[in-house]
């Protein structure tokens, strides 16, 4: 058995709390045989510290297990407290010794053959799960922004560090249960279905297999379970078990680490994720030039450096809007980017659709302070963006509503204020002048809307500009 074997069944055993971290030292010096000073000089701690820390050690696991346990005992004791578990209980997690190093269960995997760029998000999130040893990550970003594709990726890179390897799409997704006994059945190779639906039951069996054997997890859209019109990270009904499975791991001690992809970040994470804690969050942005450069030479657009920065910009590296734009450019434009990005009016078949997705599972909130981001087109505080909206949102509304829409990663945030991405700013100034135009054709008086009236009366240029011939015509 090895000392990190040991940690786990004390981890398994303790039953108020885990290890923490200087107990841990202190556990693993004494089963290499090391002295009280040579820990002390090996962790950086007076000898007197981890002396007084093994004392108190002894003590907890002496109760724990119900007999003496000493810096001389501990190894005996802990190898006869397994053999006494492993007989008393013949439903523990199955050994797997001597089975192959890694097992894989890639579900509908996606295909990444090509798949260009994320050398750094890939070396951060090797240093998280490899060196750190989180055991909950979450990979954010809008839809399109290649969240599933790194993910793919990553589990592919990293497949020979864990025992075991899932890759689960919750794209329809299943309810925690049959999600949990699926996963379950995989990790004791088939040897265990639970018959509980009892969410909170089989997540503690999970976390069994987690503190076992070092699994990677990944858990992609996880989006899905989570609720539409309703702030950000809160869960669908009957899928409020993916919070407490998410918790469970972000809280207790395991040896597996799961990811997730999302488009919104689920509450817990947002609760759980620091720099130095094991939950972290990475924000996704788009693909540098040279990445996009590929994607679009793989669609059959050749790119200038100019119309390819410019490009770049525009669609802030999303390597879908990127593919999408690629064809028009080809199919409508003679594969000019030049003469694509002449036409002031994006070609949205595509990516219109993936933002009317996101658009329409907004609160009624969420919407409006859409719109006037839109209608002030440059970033905006948000005590400012409080005054222009009709009739007047409380502050905590609008900050929560912000925090909501930022996690959805339709809004961006920097010192200037609150903006939108270029393309997500199109899309809502066109719903906004199709509302308008509605409006009017029904005879409703503009002056029902009067500060949108005020406000468009500086903005209409823009709206018109950006929102085409066929508009402004119908409005003429
Ligand atoms: N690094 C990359 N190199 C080449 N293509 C990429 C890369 N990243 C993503 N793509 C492609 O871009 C498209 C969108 O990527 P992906 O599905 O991973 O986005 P996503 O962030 O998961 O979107 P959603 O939120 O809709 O699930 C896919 O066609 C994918 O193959
Ligand atoms: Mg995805």
């Amino acid at each position: 058995m090895t000392a990190d074997e040991a940690v786990t069944f004390i981890e398994l055993s303790l039953k108020e709390r885990s290890l923490s971290r200087v107990e841990q030292s202190v556990f693993l010096g004494v089963w290499q045989g090391l002295s009280y000073s040579e820990i002390a000089k090996q962790t950086g701690y007076d000898a007197g510290y981890i002396k007084l820390v093994s004392h108190k050690l002894w003590h907890l696991l002496t109760e724990t297990f119900g007999e003496k346990v000493t810096k001389s005992t501990v190894q005996n004791v802990i190898r006869r407290q397994i053999q006494k578990k492993l007989a008393d209980s013949p439903t523990t997690v199955p050994n797997l010794q001597g089975s192959a190093s890694s097992y894989q269960d890639w579900g509908e995997v996606v295909d990444v053959t090509f798949f260009y760029g994320r050398k750094s998000e890939l070396e951060i999130l090797d240093q998280w799960i490899d060196r750190d040893r989180c055991r909950l990550i979450a990979l954010l970003g809008m839809g399109g922004l290649g969240k599933t594709a790194l993910s793919v990726k990553l589990a592919q890179q990293l497949q020979e560090k864990f025992d075991f390897v899932v890759w689960r799409s919750l794209n329809n997704a299943k309810t925690p249960s049959e999600m949990l006994v699926a996963v379950i059945h995989f990790l004791s190779h088939q040897r265990e279905t639970p018959e509980t639906t009892d969410t909170n039951a089989l997540i503690s069996r999970l976390m069994e297999y987690l503190q076992r054997y070092r699994c990677l997890l990944v858990l992609d859209n996880f989006e899905s379970v989570l609720r539409d019109e309703a702030q950000a990270g809160a869960y669908r009904k009957d899928y409020e078990g993916y919070g407490s499975l998410l918790r469970r791991i972000g809280e207790v001690s395991h040896r597996s680490c799961v990811v997730i992809t999302s488009r919104e970040m689920p509450e817990e994470v947002a609760t759980l994720e620091g720099d130095i804690l094991p939950v972290r969050a990475l924000l996704l942005t788009g693909l540098d030039e040279s990445a996009a450069e590929h994607v679009l030479e793989a669609k059959g657009v050749k790119a200038m450096a100019d119309d390819l920065h410019r490009l770049v910009d525009w669609y802030r590296g999303n390597p879908l809007a990127l593919k999408i734009a690629a064809t028009s450019i080809k199919d409508l434009y003679s594969g000019s980017i030049n003469r694509f990005l002449e036409q002031k009016t994006i070609i949205f078949s595509g990516i219109a659709n993936l933002i009317e997705q996101q658009y329409q599972r907004l609160t009624a909130h969420e919407k409006q302070i859409m719109i006037w981001l839109a209608i002030n087109r440059e970033p905006v505080q948000p005590n400012e963006l409080r005054s222009d909206i009709v009739p007047m949102i409380e502050q905590n509304y609008l900050m929560m509503s912000l925090r909501s829409l930022k996690r959805r990663s339709l809004v961006e945030h920097s010192a200037a204020g609150f903006t939108q991405q270029p393309v997500v700013m199109e899309f809502v100034t066109n719903l906004l002048v199709d509302q308008i135009y509605q409006e009017i054709t029904q005879e409703h008086p503009l002056g029902a809307l009067p500060s949108i009236q005020l406000k468009l009366n500086r903005q209409l240029f823009y709206l018109r500009h950006l929102s085409g011939a066929e508009k402004s015509e119908k409005r003429c």
